[in-house]
């Protein structure tokens, strides 16, 4: 597929934008990574004009843009690729004038729509309506994309109404990360992980998606949505995908969907007594007083902002290994962090000097540190008189040490290159989505069927106490 010398953002005046969209393709200006006579259309239910939106996109980028980014020469050049055309995408009306403002499409357009699910059927219809759907167009759809699969379904219905599948590209921001396609490096670039990457050598494994802020603004939609919807269905289970896969024959789009949609197809449904469900209460987060969730929305309410579950992948890999997964919002510490736990050594030698062997761990943390740390056993200098002792110390590879030159991206720089130069690699296959829901719709099949209401747990803390009886009744702990 060709690049594409227009973009077009939806919701192109939201918080999205302001805080991700704009910095991103600034620096992708600045790093000359997208061509000079790239234009970027924005629209929006806002009146303003092509000055008020540069305008806008200027303070955006004053805020959000780290200090030493900020070149007067650079903002203004960017600011120069930028117009906008106010729209109600609602109805199909404005479209024409929307084409017109973007002139001719032959150099490709690739649009990306980060409006309210409500407005996707609409927009797809105007966008059809004014011819703004041909083959050289692409559609990059920001989630949320539904709340189940049924709604989810009804967007998808509608969006290949007017693109097939080639031609969508699903976001899910966390295959944007470095620290997330360094998963498919680690495993597939490296021969000593694979051998014992099965339930042969592997215990257990668990994902940790934690989060130190709250609503943040978002009560409207947090509150229908909840934390198993918001990150379970996406981000955690495209982790799980990348942890779970067989290794593809190549890294093209096609085999690497088509191994991680295996493996979401072969999640074990999840039965009660594997869910827990939290809702923050009062508490302090980083030293400072917080208030409860209830609080925050002004009314009582049963959505859960922490989920922890115990998850199967029933195929012949994983084979009675538990994922232990986990999210919430206001917990102790913001930390994206997979641990793959190895087995223990089937016989220690050791025991005579009274050392216990702690089975090899591989804790990836993706966010806010990058490393990749490997526990091994080691022994302790000495004479060892009364036998040898051995203490479990960290292999470390830092991964902002070893790639200390090179500036950390934002998820979004990577995915809209992407989308405007047709490489769907990283985006979310259909039949990947309609997987993620149909497990996801089970689980909330089982918590209505029995009664498992959010447990409250203080801000700041690891979430409600069942989360750690989850792992603790296995003999497992979280890494904390
Ligand atoms: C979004 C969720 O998809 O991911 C948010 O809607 C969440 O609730 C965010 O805060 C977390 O993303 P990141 O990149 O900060 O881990």
């Amino acid at each position: 597929m060709n690049s594409s010398a227009t973009l077009l953002l939806f919701g192109a005046t939201g918080d999205l934008s302001k805080r991700m969209l704009f910095p991103s393709l600034y620096a992708l200006h600045e790093d000359e990574l997208i061509a000079a006579d790239v234009r970027i259309v924005g629209t929006a239910r806002s009146e303003l004009d092509d000055q008020e939106f540069r305008d806008m996109a200027a303070s955006a980028l004053e805020l959000y843009l780290p200090e030493d980014r900020q070149s007067k020469d650079m903002i203004s050049s960017f600011l120069k690729r930028l117009s906008y055309q106010q729209l109600d995408a609602s109805s199909t009306e404005g479209f024409s004038d929307l084409a017109n403002k973007i002139g001719d499409i032959s150099g490709g357009l690739a649009i990306f729509l980060s409006t309210a699910p409500s407005l996707f059927e609409a927009t797809i219809a105007g966008l059809k309506s004014a011819g703004l759907t041909g083959e050289n167009v692409r559609i990059g759809l920001e989630k949320p994309l539904g709340n189940d699969l049924q709604s989810s379904n009804a967007i998808n219905n509608a969006v290949a109404e007017a693109f097939p599948e080639d031609r969508i590209f699903r976001i899910d921001h966390y295959l944007g990360k470095e620290t997330v396609q360094n998963l498919m490096a680690l495993r597939f670039a490296n021969m000593m992980f694979e051998p014992l990457w099965n339930s042969n050598g592997i215990d257990h494994i668990e994902i940790t998606v934690s989060e130190t802020v709250g609503l943040e603004g978002r009560h409207g939609f947090y509150e229908k949505t909840g934390a198993l919807r918001d990150m379970v269905q996406n981000h955690i289970l495209q982790l799980v995908g990348l942890i779970a896969m067989e290794p593809p024959a190549n890294l093209d789009a096609t085999s690497v969907r088509d191994e991680k949609v295996k493996v979401l197809r072969s999640l074990r449904p999840v039965i009660a007594e594997n869910v827990v469900r939290g809702q923050y209460g009062d508490g302090a987060v980083k030293g400072e007083a917080v208030s409860s969730y209830q609080e925050n929305l002004g009314e009582s309410s049963e959505t859960e902002t922490f989920v922890a579950l115990k998850v199967f992948v029933d195929n012949w890999r994983w084979q009675g290994v538990p994922f232990y997964v986990r999210t919430g919002k206001r917990l102790a510490e913001r930390r994206s962090e997979i641990v793959v736990q190895f087995k223990s050594v089937p016989h220690n030698i050791f025991a005579g000097g009274g050392t216990k062997l702690n089975a090899n761990r591989l804790v990836i943390r993706l966010q806010p540190e990058e490393y990749v740390r490997l526990q091994v056993m080691a022994k302790e200098p000495g004479l060892d008189r009364d036998g040898i002792v051995l203490r479990e110390v960290p292999l470390d590879l830092s991964l902002t040490q070893a790639f200390s030159k090179t500036r950390k991206r934002i998820a979004y720089e990577r995915l809209l290159i992407d989308l405007i130069e047709g490489d769907p690699t990283l985006f979310v296959r259909r039949d990947e989505v309609e997987a993620q829901w149909h497990w996801i719709d089970a689980i909330r099949d089982v918590w209505e069927k029995n009664d498992i209401g959010v447990k409250s747990y203080g801000s700041g803390s690891w979430g409600p106490s069942a989360a750690i009886a989850l792992t603790e009744r296995d003999g497992v702990s979280w890494n904390d």
